[in-house]
């Protein structure tokens, strides 16, 4: 079975507002272009979209903000592989999961699903959920405080165990929580799902964004690997991962 070659690119907070500590929200669209070239070069097979795609300019109205949505889904969309969404918490701020899909496609609500690809297993979740189990929408929520709702864990936990392929995870909050202290950019029943992916054995990889200067943890034999938040001056936000023969390879390539 050939490698399956998978671009990743996380928190684009596109808008168009004024730069903020190095932050230049109207021309991140630029480096996704940029990091679409180079995944391209790579091969890549499909190409996941981390979530927090766009931000909102400062009292910003819901018709403006779908506008920057609508604009940087569309140079997604011009893409000539594959992508998959993840929801992000700044994708919904001042407009709806209804707004939202209506632009991306899906459902509004539950965007969780799973695909094979190439031998493996890839699972997307949906973890803008606030403690009480309430998808965020509308900006309803505080953006410390998420969940993997119930009804969610345990379609995960059924998924994994339906499947005999290796897995692969992908979703914007931080699971790994023991790897960094006071940080606030986990999701708040972190441990319970990390346990359910360690339980399973399959788990090689979870992919998440959200905390922009990246990280990297691993913990009884599944690797946590932070992507890089796009809108940061930085580099090093463009990754490839490379699954073959059952591991995970990852580079940056931008
Ligand atoms: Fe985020």
């Amino acid at each position: 079975m050939k490698p399956l070659k998978i671009g990743l690119i996380a928190d684009v907070h596109y808008a168009q507002r004024p730069n903020n500590s190095g932050k230049r929200y109207a021309e991140t669209l630029q480096k996704v272009q940029r990091f679409y070239e180079a995944a391209r070069n790579q091969g890549a097979d499909l190409i996941v979209q981390m979530g927090d795609l766009k931000d909102e300019a400062p009292g910003a109205n819901r018709q403006q903000t779908i506008s920057h949505l609508d604009e940087a889904f569309q140079l997604f969309r011009s893409f000539s592989v594959p992508v998959y969404y993840l929801l992000g918490n700044h994708d919904l701020d001042c407009i709806s999961r209804e707004d939202y899909a209506a632009k991306v496609g899906g459902e509004a609500n539950d965007r969780y699903f799973s695909v094979d690809v190439e031998g493996w297993h890839l699972v997307f979740l949906d973890s803008c959920y606030s403690p009480d189990g309430t998808p965020y929408s509308k900006g309803n929520f505080f953006w410390e405080e998420a969940i993997l709702p119930e009804h969610e864990l345990k379609w995960l936990k059924n998924d994994l165990e339906n499947t005999t392929k290796p897995v692969v995870i992908f979703l914007h909050h931080c699971l790994d929580a023991w790897a960094r202290e006071n940080q606030k950019h986990f999701l708040l029943n972190s441990e319970a799902i990390c346990q359910v992916l360690e339980k399973s054995g399959k788990v090689k990889m979870v992919f998440q964004g959200h905390f922009h200067p990246g990280n990297f943890s691993s913990r009884n034999g599944v690797d946590y690997f932070t992507l890089k938040g796009t809108i940061e001056k930085s580099s090093g936000f463009g990754v490839l991962a490379e699954l073959k023969e059952g591991r995970v390879e990852v580079k940056t390539i931008l």
